[in-house]
């Protein structure tokens, strides 16, 4: 189906400034141009901001830093996302920190039932402010997604069908929380860690994820933070951490999810082109969009 791309400049989630520069270096890097190259039908289809972030910035919650402007660009994402989703386009957003997730997946519920959900971090994004080691609402992304958090967070999925957290598969994680740890032991998410991909490979760990979000599923989102990938390759992120999937591994991943043909929707976060070296996460970026999209290289 036709995909609407959404630009998200939105980097209040996490703690370091550059985050909201990520579509925006995308586009540079000529990520439409390349999408047209694979004869791709792409409607470039706006951008979702805030209106001022500093109005919003008060009173400061140590636990939920930028709690009201996450709240306010996640619940414009969701509506853009639900829009998306009714006129049955295939919604590809780009980002933007890791917080704007709460606000895809709040709009893609609004439809389906029963979501899958691909994570692809090297983190579990599954703190709350009860559990959060830094306040910043990207840790927390997929808590809220699974209806776990702060009541103003999670207001923002009241009207969505929830996530059965056995349809949830992480991947590549090698930085979790305590709560984090607890989350994952007893919600019956799927945990793949960097551990498990040494052991296993990622061929074999794309086949059992594709497994799990695919079986009794109605619709599969891929939410892939840059991070994921080793900071050797994607240096420009604000939460590197070293030990991650290679340039190799991550695009198998996507080309495989490609071949499986389950997606019904993406998302691309936590570029940040301040902290990049000579551009190279800002291409992987865009190089990764395309595996994920169809490219092949015969
Ligand atoms: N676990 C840490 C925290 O909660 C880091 C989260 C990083 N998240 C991200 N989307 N990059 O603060
Ligand atoms: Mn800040
Ligand atoms: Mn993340
Ligand atoms: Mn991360």
């Amino acid at each position: 189906s036709l995909i609407s791309l959404l630009r998200v400049p939105f980097g209040l989630g996490g703690a370091r400034p550059g985050a909201e520069l990520g579509p925006e270096s995308l586009m540079d890097a000529g990520l439409i141009r390349q999408l047209a190259h694979l004869e791709l039908p792409v409607l470039d289809d706006g951008v979702v901001d805030i209106l001022s972030s500093d109005a919003l910035d008060q009173p400061r919650n140590p636990q939920l830093k930028h709690l009201e402007a996450v709240i306010q660009l996640n619940a414009k994402l969701r509506d853009a996302v639900s829009d998306r989703v009714k006129k049955a386009l295939f919604p590809l957003i780009i980002g933007g920190d890791h917080s704007i997730a709460i606000g895809t997946i709040a709009g893609l519920t609004k439809h389906y039932r029963k979501l899958g959900v691909i994570w692809f971090d090297a983190h579990g994004d599954l703190n709350t402010h009860e559990t959060t080691p830094s306040g910043n609402i990207h840790g927390m992304s997929l808590a809220v997604s699974l209806n776990q958090g702060h009541p103003r967070l999670t207001g923002l999925r009241k009207d969505s069908f929830s996530i059965n957290p056995r349809h949830v598969v992480i991947i590549g994680a090698r930085q979790l929380d305590q709560g984090e740890r607890a989350f994952i032991r007893q919600s019956g998410i799927t945990c793949f860690t960097m551990h498990e991909i040494d052991r296993y490979g990622i061929a074999a760990i794309m086949e059992k994820a594709i497994a799990i979000v695919s079986a009794g599923t109605d619709g599969v989102h891929l939410s892939f933070d840059i991070d994921s990938v080793d900071p050797y390759e994607a240096p420009g992120t604000g939460t590197a951490v070293r030990g991650g999937v290679t340039y190799r591994e991550a695009h198998y991943a996507l080309e495989a999810l490609h071949e499986a043909n389950i997606l019904t929707s993406a998302e691309v976060v936590e570029v940040n082109p301040l902290l990049d070296r000579n551009k190279q996460t800002v291409k992987l970026a865009n190089e990764l969009i395309c595996s994920l999209l169809g490219k092949r290289i015969l």
